[in-house]
């Protein structure tokens, strides 16, 4: 069953390239985790073209969010003798064995968005992408300041086990540890999904508890969007009755919070291709480059929002 799922993929990973290792043209296996979000499909838009753009080969699998998916896509790339790997790690956990292979095949992995607990450093080149403990930091920031350190919340979490769920969350809660009214009172995982994000919140916006809530913190924008629906859908005003805030900083959430319905996204930039395509091709010459490479972002909110909407790339 396992080799045929090998199989399977490895078929589905060449059918996207046409370049074979040592003709030329530089190839590079991005095992990416699916396109669970606004902010997903934009990371992926952004690899691709820039892979395009400098004329690599890129070989794309989409993992579907399951981590097993991953690994099968991470063994096939090793298989074929890609010279490089972009992986966008599901978890943190459970990427060591397929690693220490892909380290003895002398291909380099660059981590992207989210990184991995292993115990040898060495199985992974770099790790670019974003502070989530910080942004879980602002959005707490933003959400003290707001209702003036007073707010019962709802918390939506992205998949368990993913980097930017556990910090996220980590740093949200150091955010509020120092606002004794302020309190998260009810979490759960909605995998980063509108449509899970929806479904979960309006199950507790029924309950005693649920009606009782004041703010909704949810670990990315389209969870938050699907928390809006929810809040409507049981007649609570979001922006009225219920702030909301989130993190990514996507196009639909920008709307929403120059509709007044979203309070603030806090942003987490997915268009990471060129810098991720200048530190392959840095690896390529044999350049030293940095272990970790922290991706910026901003605050968005209704004071600032309005001049950043016409120019949103994704
Ligand atoms: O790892 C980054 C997170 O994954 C983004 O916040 C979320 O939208 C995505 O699915």
């Amino acid at each position: 069953m396992r080799t045929a799922l090998l199989l399977l993929l490895g078929l589905v990973v060449v059918a996207c390239s046409d370049a074979q290792p040592g003709s030329g043209r530089k190839v590079v296996g991005f095992a990416q985790i699916g396109a669970e979000s606004a902010w997903r499909t934009a990371n992926t838009r952004s690899i691709k073209e820039e892979a395009a753009r400098r004329g690599w080969d890129l070989r794309f699998s989409d993992a579907q969010q399951k981590q097993e998916n991953q690994i099968l896509a991470l063994r096939t790339f090793i298989a074929q003798g890609v010279d490089a790997i972009i992986l966008p790690p599901i978890v943190e956990t459970g990427f060591e064995p397929v690693l220490r292979d892909a380290k003895a095949a002398g291909i380099p992995v660059v981590l992207t968005d989210r990184s991995v607990e292993v115990t040898d450093p060495s199985l992974f080149t770099t790790f670019i992408g974003a502070d989530f403990v910080e942004e879980g930091r602002r959005a707490a920031a933003w959400l003290a300041k707001t209702t003036g350190g007073k707010a019962m919340i709802a918390e939506l979490e992205g998949s368990v086990g993913a980097a930017p769920a556990i910090d996220r969350k980590k740093g949200f809660a150091s955010g509020v540890a120092g606002y004794p009214d302020m309190k998260v009172v009810w979490a759960q995982s909605a995998d980063f999904t509108r449509a899970k994000g929806k479904e979960a919140l309006e199950a507790f916006l029924k309950t005693p508890e649920g009606r009782g809530i004041t703010a909704v913190y949810a670990h990315n924008d389209d969870m938050a969007l699907g928390a809006l629906q929810a809040l409507a859908e049981v007649g609570r005003k979001p922006g009225v009755d219920v702030i909301v805030v989130s993190i990514d900083g996507v196009r639909a959430a920008f709307e929403a919070v120059a509709a007044g319905t979203l309070g603030c996204t806090v942003e987490c930039n997915p268009i990471i291709g060129p810098l991720v395509f200048d530190v392959l091709e840095k690896i390529g010459r044999g350049e030293t480059v940095e272990r970790r490479i922290v991706t910026p972002g901003g605050v968005f909110d209704a004071s600032n929002v309005r001049e950043a909407l016409p120019t949103r790339a994704y």
